[in-house]
């Protein structure tokens, strides 16, 4: 079975063509991101006419790369939010009028459920329930996985995404936008103890906030500037990365459970991936970490979400809009 995916949350323009939830046959990538960087982060407005004027190409490319004609796809699958509302009605416009005019089916899909979906492209799925870890630029959040359509919050973050803390500290020490990657290189040079900077759990329990790190972190240069900066990229992700790890070892204790399933843009980092294994060596436990070119948006794991949904009876209704 054929399924086409359309992701159009963020800046992003992408499509895919995913065989049986499993089998990437295309995935195109159309970013609007160079035309952002010089406001240091995403502009709604922009963003919105990349989707439209880019949109009919990316899919064309996917159907063509795929050796695909439009009459061979069985569903089309569309990211139905979280993410910026021009953006996600460019997406969810094109593939309702894609599933009319073909009679096929549309399925919505979660944006974040699919990111979760990511690690278990091409992998055997793992048996639910699980724990989803999302680690993105809008957000961080832990799942209870009860099945495919059953994902549960169990934390959140209160104020800023763990992605969104590494911009604004990227954009503190005068590093470019996004600062997530160049934070990870940066950070490869520096001493991780340098700094005493802290990001406790809060209340105990598995919510998350990062704006305290990121006010400390603005603190510190002011008082002693940014010369250490790969000191301070160092000390403020070990302690970021900390207590999301932490918090996904005590969900999982929680739960009595031993697989973690993690997506999204942060998941794509250095250190992280160094420190989940780590943990996940010495309690025994099964990690599921994307492949770094599906850890940031794609329509790949739309596609692949979509199959499975697709496969639980779901079907979506034309009048659906984003949900923001
Ligand atoms: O999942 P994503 O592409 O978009 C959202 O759905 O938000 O995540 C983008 C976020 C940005 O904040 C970016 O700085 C961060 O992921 N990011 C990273 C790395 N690569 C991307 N953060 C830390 N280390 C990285 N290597
Ligand atoms: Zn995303």
């Amino acid at each position: 079975m054929y399924i086409l995916g359309i992701e159009t949350s963020c800046d992003e323009t992408a499509a895919s063509i995913v065989k049986d939830g499993m089998e990437v046959l295309s995935c195109i990538i159309s970013s609007s991101l160079k035309y952002h960087r010089r406001y240091g982060g995403i502009v709604p407005e922009i963003a919105t006419r990349h989707h439209v004027e880019n949109i009919e190409k990316v899919i064309s490319g996917s159907l063509s790369d795929a050796g695909l004609r439009i009459g061979d796809i069985d569903a089309i699958a569309v990211t139905q939010g979280p993410g910026l509302v021009g953006g996600l009605l460019s997406g969810i416009s094109c593939a309702k009028s894609m599933a009319y005019a073909l009679d096929i089916p549309l399925i919505a899909v979660d944006h974040l459920n699919a990111h979760v979906y990511s690690s278990m492209m091409g992998r055997r799925v793992p048996r639910f329930p699980f724990i989803g870890l999302v680690i993105s630029g809008g957000h961080t959040r832990l799942y209870l996985v009860k099945d495919f359509d059953d994902f549960r919050v169990l934390g959140d973050t209160l104020d800023d995404a763990v992605g969104e803390a590494y911009d604004k500290v990227a954009k503190i020490l005068g590093l470019g936008y996004p600062g997530g990657p160049i934070v990870d290189r940066l950070a490869k040079k520096g001493n991780p103890s340098a700094i005493r900077f802290t990001c406790r759990p809060i209340d105990g329990g598995l919510d998350f906030s990062f704006s305290g790190i990121k006010t400390a972190v603005m603190y510190y240069v002011k008082s002693h500037g940014s010369r250490d900066r790969q000191d301070i990229a160092a000390s403020f992700q070990e302690a970021a990365l900390k207590v999301i790890v932490k918090n996904s070892l005590k969900a999982l204790e929680g739960h009595g459970l031993k697989t973690l399933v993690v997506g999204g843009g942060v998941s794509a980092n250095s250190r992280f991936r160094e420190m989940i294994k780590k943990e996940a060596a010495f309690h025994g436990l099964n990690i599921y970490l994307p492949p770094v070119r599906w850890c940031s948006d794609n329509a790949v794991m739309i596609a692949g979400l979509g199959y499975r949904l697709y496969k639980k009876g779901v079907r979506s209704p034309l009048d659906i809009t984003a949900k923001v």
